[in-house]
């Protein structure tokens, strides 16, 4: 069975109650059921991180080999900022999507760079919580297809 970690970074714990004009309000728990029933389908085992702190975030991605096949990612904020995170899906490389809720390009210049988007396979982006269905379909292709 393909295994798959969602891993979202800082603030989306908040989502729903967060900026609803932007990210809407579905919470994050409601987006991991949407993924649950999705990957039922699919036969994918899902698994779920979330964290405020990079530090943290930098210790799932360099586990992340030992557990999944690949990750869906949504590292927030630190999509724009992190040198540490993209060093380490350098030093342990596997198999990710990213997916952001809001379309980067309608948004802040600070937003329109993401300094992991290069490492990925692909980036969904605007489409809301159903960018996390998009993004885990396109990953088990991905991966399926080796
Ligand atoms: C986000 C976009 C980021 O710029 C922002 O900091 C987030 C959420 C999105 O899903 O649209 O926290 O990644």
């Amino acid at each position: 069975m393909t295994r798959v970690l969602v891993l979202n970074g800082p603030n989306l714990n908040l989502l729903g109650a967060r900026e609803p004009q932007i990210y809407g309000d579905r919470t994050l728990a409601d987006v991991e059921a949407m993924l649950r029933e999705r990957a039922g389908r699919l036969d994918v085992e899902l698994a779920f991180e979330q964290s405020n702190h990079e530090g943290a975030l930098v210790d799932v991605v360099q586990g992340a080999r030992a557990r999944a096949d690949g990750l869906l990612v949504n590292l927030g904020a630190y999509t724009h900022t992190s040198l540490a995170l993209r060093d380490a899906f350098l030093a342990a490389p596997i198999p990710f999507v990213e997916v952001h809720l809001s379309n980067l390009f309608r948004r802040e210049t600070a937003r329109h760079h993401s300094l992991t988007a290069d490492l990925a396979i692909g980036m969904v982006t605007g489409f809301g919580p159903r960018g996390y269905l998009l993004g885990l379909e396109a990953l088990v292709g991905a991966i399926r297809d080796g």
